[in-house]
């Protein structure tokens, strides 16, 4: 139930982001719809790019609407008391609510390299677009973030977050991405040890190699006392309140920040910093493949991992997977020109060009190639 309930979420969170892409998407309504079933035709005012949804009287809409009768049980209800403890169960940093289980280093590898290296990079370094998880160090983090030319703070799991709780919380409730709250507890340790290890966090002076609920409360990250004032601990909850109930510790004056957060005053952002190494970016661009490391990821491939495998990784999307041969064989039934047409014009909860519209349309059919071919 719990799982069908995230699935549900998941979806929405797509939809949510897909159409805040295009900010088009809140101005039109609804389009219509070509005879062929399925085939979107944009209009003047349509919602390129956006995700759309059939409705029952054939137009399109940019948000699902529940068609159901809002009579009897669409209502909702309160939820029981076991439903939200499977949603209020925080870990905090004293080990309280950790669950019983262990996972190697090893194998938290093996589960990296499947469900997160497409976004966070090889080893958790980033070069995606995505959050950056290891490298990084504590004495970077003083360094002023708006001053080109120096080295950007630099915020890692291992340089910045002061508890390791946090991360084993994340990683049970909020990934992977397509299915969190998936992983079991011997799965959420293994990633967490592994993580942790890639950004040299030791226990007791010695290297991880395996992590349990016993070995994990001795974790001590680089920038726990970071912060300040100090109010995590056993008491945080209430430390918190008391500190938010002074309103001098709103906004500017006395926000709860780093230790020494900007050494130097900090000046407003004229233009786009370009100075900075590695540059601030917006572009999720994938980083230049050097064929002498491990041989050339094609351009149609790149292009794929940056617009097409959020959805195409695993089927979580309702989309066909890529590596799937069943349900690719099932698609290519309609012969590649129907596929193509497809992958430019969308399809069901398929955006046109996955919602990357600055895609040539010959690029798209490289992308669907490249696709076709890794699912044989
Ligand atoms: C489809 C892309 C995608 C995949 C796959 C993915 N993540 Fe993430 N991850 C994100 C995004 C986006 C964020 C930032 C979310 C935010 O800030 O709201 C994030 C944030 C994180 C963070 C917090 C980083 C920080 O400094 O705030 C951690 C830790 C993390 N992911 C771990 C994982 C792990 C472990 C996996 C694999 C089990 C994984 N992610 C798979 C996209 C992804
Ligand atoms: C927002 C999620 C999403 C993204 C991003 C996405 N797809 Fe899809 N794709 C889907 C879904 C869902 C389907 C299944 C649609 C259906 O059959 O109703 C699908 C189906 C397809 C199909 C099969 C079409 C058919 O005729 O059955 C192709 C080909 C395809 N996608 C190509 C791509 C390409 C190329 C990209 C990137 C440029 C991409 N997709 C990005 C969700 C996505």
């Amino acid at each position: 139930m719990i799982k069908l309930n995230n699935k549900l979420i998941v979806l929405g969170v797509s939809v949510i982001a897909s159409t805040a892409l295009f900010t088009s998407c809140f101005a039109a309504t609804t389009t219509k719809v070509d005879s062929a079933a399925g085939v979107y035709k944009p209009t003047k005012n349509a919602l390129d790019g956006g995700v759309t949804y059939k409705r029952a009287n054939g137009s399109y809409t940019a948000y699902r609407i529940n068609e159901q009768s809002t009579k009897g049980i669409n209502h909702g209800r309160v939820p029981t008391a076991n439903e939200l403890k499977a949603w209020d169960a925080d870990i905090m940093p004293d080990g309280t609510g950790l669950p019983v289980g262990s996972g190697t280093v090893d194998q938290g590898e093996e589960l990296y390299d499947k469900d997160c290296v497409a976004c966070h990079g090889e080893f958790g370094a980033g070069g995606k677009g995505y959050p950056t998880l290891t490298g990084g160090s504590l004495a970077s983090l003083t360094n002023q973030r708006t001053c080109p030319g120096k080295d950007a703070p630099n915020r890692t799991i291992g340089s910045y977050w002061p508890q390791a709780s946090t991360l084993i919380w994340y990683i049970r409730d909020a990934m992977p991405y397509a299915h969190p709250k998936s992983y079991s507890p011997d799965q959420m340790y293994a990633m967490t040890a592994y993580l942790l290890a890639q950004n040299n966090i030791k226990i007791d002076g010695e290297d991880i190699e395996e992590l349990n609920q016993d070995n994990f409360k001795k974790i001590v990250m680089p920038n726990r006392n970071g912060f300040y004032p100090n109010i995590d601990g056993p008491k945080g909850v209430e430390n918190v309140r008391a500190f938010y109930k002074d309103p001098k510790n709103f906004g500017a004056v006395g926000t709860r920040c780093m230790k020494n957060c900007g050494k130097e005053k900090v000046s407003a952002i004229g233009n786009e910093i370009t100075a900075v190494e590695p540059a601030y970016s917006t572009v999720r661009d994938l980083p230049k493949v050097d064929p002498s490391k491990g041989g050339a990821v094609s351009e149609a491939q790149k292009l794929y991992e940056k617009s097409c495998a959020v959805c195409h990784k695993t089927d979580a999307m309702g989309a066909p997977p890529v590596g799937n041969k069943d349900a690719w064989d099932k698609v290519m039934k309609q012969g590649m020109d129907k596929v193509n047409h497809n992958a430019i014009n969308g399809v069901g909860a398929m955006p046109p060009k996955g919602g990357a519209m600055n895609l040539s349309d010959d690029q798209v059919k490289d992308i669907v190639k490249f696709m076709v071919e890794s699912s044989k």
